[in-house]
């Protein structure tokens, strides 16, 4: 962290959630949900760090605490200096927040409106909301979407729409949580160049919470994975490959055979499973597929193939396989 100055600090921090479930007709069954079981760290000005583990670990709650959305069972947050449960309106002004699964936008509305409405709500000056407006309309490709209703823009469009919202009132602390879900590879880029910049130029500290692995691979030298509400893991992303007993992360090439033949052979790849006319070959996420797909289709009866992409979850399954 390099003793900077600390803008985020989790001690202990807890949140259960006590939930009702009908049984049946005639039984109600209580019980309690521990979705953030004591969780401690801190964020320092300027960082970039990476949120990420399996479905249900306790990210989305543990950012909606960070914006006092949601109130901690126990424990001591600050964020800014600032505790987000009792004075969250002044929070509000030091942070923004993307959730990737919904919008803070007005769904009716042109963009721009939106933006217009949050100028007011955040009460901006005109000057830094002409600056911010002009920065992010030019990196996030904004411009003609600005008079288009928020209900008729893409999946992509909406969440660079999203992240605009969330930065034009300057804010210290960025909270991101799932901003690339269901974009695709050229409004992904566009959302991590974007995310580079704001933290490399303006300093932006911004937490992010993804289930992309190269969202992390690409944008955070820190991760924090979390898991059933505790804090598994906390240092550099080679430190969790290392745990997770791989050297660096590999993408998978699918292919199908015509028919079940012995493990294929070729460089660069390794056959890490098969089963019947499929192999599954593992090769360095940063090489190229193509010279890999040649190779095969050139010695082998090729029928079809894919990729996969590394994904956190394979990569935390190896951590905790490599810890026996
Ligand atoms: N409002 C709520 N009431 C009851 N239980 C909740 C509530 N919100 C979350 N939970 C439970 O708390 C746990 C953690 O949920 P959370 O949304 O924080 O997970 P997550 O890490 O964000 O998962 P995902 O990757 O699926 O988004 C889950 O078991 C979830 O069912
Ligand atoms: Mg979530």
């Amino acid at each position: 962290m390099g003793g900077g100055e600390v803008l985020i600090s989790l001690d202990g921090v807890e949140k259960v959630f006590d939930v009702r479930r009908r049984v049946s007709l005639m039984r109600r069954e209580k019980r309690q949900v521990r979705a953030v079981d004591g969780i401690s760290f801190e964020v320092a000005r300027g960082e970039m760090v990476g949120y990420i583990g399996p479905n249900g670990a306790g990210k989305s709650t543990t950012i909606k605490m960070l914006t006092g959305i949601l109130t901690p069972s126990g424990g001591r947050l600050r964020v800014a200096g600032i505790d987000p449960a009792r004075e969250r309106m002044r929070l509000a002004h030091r942070i923004g927040v993307v959730f990737g699964q919904r919008t803070t936008l007005w769904w009716d509305l042109p963009l721009k409106d939106s933006y217009g409405l949050m100028r007011r709500m955040y009460r901006i000056p005109a000057e830094r909301f002409a600056r911010n407006m002009e920065r992010c309309v030019e990196q996030l490709d904004l411009a003609e979407l600005l008079d288009v209703p928020v209900r008729q823009l893409s999946l992509g469009q909406r969440m660079r729409g999203d992240i605009a919202a969330a930065l034009l009132h300057d804010p210290d602390v960025l909270y991101l949580d799932e901003p690339t879900i269901g974009l695709d590879v050229v409004s992904k880029a566009k959302v991590r160049g974007f995310l580079r910049q704001l933290n490399g130029e303006l300093g932006t500290t911004v937490l992010l919470t993804t289930h992309d692995l190269q969202d992390i691979e690409q944008l955070c030298e820190r991760v924090m994975v979390i898991d059933h509400g505790r804090l598994m893991y906390d240092g550099p992303l080679r430190g969790l490959h290392t745990a997770g007993g791989v050297a660096e992360s590999e993408r998978t090439l699918v292919v199908d055979l015509e028919r079940e033949l012995p493990a294929i052979s070729v460089p660069g790849a390794r056959v890490v499973k098969v089963e019947g006319p499929r192999q599954w070959l593992a090769f360095p996420a940063g090489a190229s597929a193509a010279p890999l797909v040649a190779a095969v289709a050139a010695d082998y009866p090729l029928v079809d193939l894919s990729v996969r992409e590394p994904d956190i979850e394979d990569v935390i399954a190896r951590m905790y396989a490599g810890r026996g």
